[in-house]
This record gives C-alpha cells, sequence and structure tokens, in this order.
C-alpha cells in the first residue's frame, strides 16, 4: 500500500480555495436578493443583483468536474490518528455532503432560471445553453429546493469552518495546513 500524502496536490487546494471564494461570495448574494430585495420596491436593481448571482456560480459547475476527476485520480493526506473513528466517519460524510451540494446547487439554479424563462449566464461571457423550456411547475419544484439546499449549505459549511479553525487552535494538527501548504524540503 502507497503511503498517503501529509498535504493535498497544489491542484486540489486551488480548486477547494478557488470554489471556495465562489462559493461563499455568491451564497451572501443570493441570499441578500432572496431576503433583502422585492420586485416592487428593487425591480431592476434586483435583477442585477440576481444576474451577478449567477454569473458568479455557474463557474462551479465547470469546476466541479475538474475537481471530481482530480479527487478520484489522486490520493488526499489521511485524517489524524488521534481522530475517533466516528469523527472521521463523520469528516468523511460531511465532505461528501458538500461535494454534493457542489454539484447540486448550480444544477437546482440553472433549473430554477430555465423554467422561469430566463438564462443561466457565465462570468458575462456567455449563456449556458437552455435544456429546459420555460414551466412553472417545475419551477415551483426547483425553487424551494435550491432555497432550502442553500440554508443547509450554509449551515454545512460553518460546521465545516469551525471544524478546520478548531483542528488548528485547539487540536493543533495538520489539517488545516493540509489545505494551505506544501511539504517543504528539508
Ligand atoms: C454554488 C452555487 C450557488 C449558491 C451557493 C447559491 C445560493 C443561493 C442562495 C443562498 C439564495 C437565496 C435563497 C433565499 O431566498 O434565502 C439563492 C437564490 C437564487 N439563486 Fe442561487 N446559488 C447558487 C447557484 C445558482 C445558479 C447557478 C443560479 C442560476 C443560474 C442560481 C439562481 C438563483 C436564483 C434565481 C435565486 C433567487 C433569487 C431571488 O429570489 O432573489 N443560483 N441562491
Ligand atoms: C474559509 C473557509 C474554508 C476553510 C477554512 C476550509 C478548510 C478545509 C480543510 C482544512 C479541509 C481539509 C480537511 C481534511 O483533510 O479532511 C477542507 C476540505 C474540504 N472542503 Fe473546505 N474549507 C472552507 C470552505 C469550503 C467551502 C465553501 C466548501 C464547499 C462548498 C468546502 C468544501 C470542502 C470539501 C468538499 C473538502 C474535502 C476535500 C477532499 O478530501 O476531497 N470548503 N476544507
Amino acid at each position: 500500500m502507497s503511503a498517503r500524502p501529509q498535504y493535498y496536490t497544489r491542484t486540489a487546494q486551488i480548486l477547494h480555495w478557488l470554489m471556495a471564494a465562489i462559493f461563499i461570495t455568491a451564497w451572501f448574494i443570493g441570499f441578500y436578493s432572496g431576503n433583502f430585495l422585492n420586485y416592487d420596491t428593487d425591480g431592476a436593481f434586483k435583477g442585477n443583483v440576481i444576474t451577478l448571482h449567477k454569473n458568479i456560480a455557474t463557474p462551479i459547475l465547470f469546476l466541479i468536474v475538474i475537481r471530481i476527476f482530480w479527487r478520484y485520480t489522486h490520493p488526499t493526506p489521511a485524517l489524524p490518528e488521534n481522530m475517533s473513528a466516528p469523527m472521521k466517519k463523520m469528516a468523511h460524510v460531511i465532505h461528501w455532503i458538500l461535494y454534493l451540494i457542489l454539484l447540486a446547487l448550480p444544477i437546482t439554479g440553472c433549473l430554477f432560471s430555465w423554467s422561469a424563462g430566463h438564462p443561466a449566464p457565465v462570468l458575462y461571457l456567455f449563456n449556458l445553453p437552455t435544456l429546459i423550456e420555460p414551466n412553472p411547475q417545475i419551477t415551483a419544484i426547483v425553487k424551494p429546493i435550491h432555497v432550502y439546499l442553500s440554508w443547509f449549505a450554509g449551515l454545512l459549511i460553518v460546521v465545516h469552518i469551525l471544524a478546520a479553525l478548531k483542528h488548528h487552535f485547539v487540536d493543533r494538527d495538520n489539517v488545516l495546513r493540509s489545505m494551505t501548504s506544501q511539504q517543504t524540503k528539508d
């Protein structure tokens, strides 16, 4: 059996932090639009904010494909030995769910937009091909999925970040460094 590395590969690290930055930014913009703006009083501005939300979030769809491919073709660091088996299990389950969320949020976001007759633009450069016709019955299903999933995602990310900080500052192990650093040559 080959030994597991101490650090994520540089590519995995760049993908993690780039997607984390996109995800958190898109999350706050979506939350702001969904909960603090309404069409009656903020019409055009709300439209612009939603457009910004979409343009920032859609690249996640491309990046997650590369990331999953990279994940399955490169070994990842083992969790610290002093972590209990249930905690290790929980960390793995949360990582799995985060990957699912990284797929499901942009997909439901696109279905939500297309079904409501709107485009899904990418970085203000081009629109994704529209895969479904406008259909209010589909909007009625995918909109709540997108909204509730985004809240659940927000909660899980907070747990994820607190866990990373606890590893670093309380347990003082290598978990956070495994996502920020590379092996230095002795
Ligand atoms: C990682 C990606 C994404 C995250 C984290 C995310 C997050 C969110 C959040 C937090 C909300 C507000 C929910 C609420 O009302 O409380 C939201 C709303 C929304 N999202 Fe996303 N979203 C993502 C991707 C997308 C994509 C790719 C699209 C479309 C192409 C999209 C379209 C929308 C729309 C149309 C709304 C409704 C905004 C409103 O009602 O003002 N989202 N999203
Ligand atoms: C400031 C924010 C964040 C910090 C400090 C952070 C920290 C970390 C750390 C230290 C790891 C390595 C864990 C281990 O070795 O078991 C990790 C892994 C991971 N993070 Fe984050 N993260 C952040 C944001 C996010 C966000 C926003 C997402 C996705 C929505 C995310 C998704 C993941 C996933 C899926 C893994 C598992 C990687 C793998 O083993 O394949 N992270 N994160």
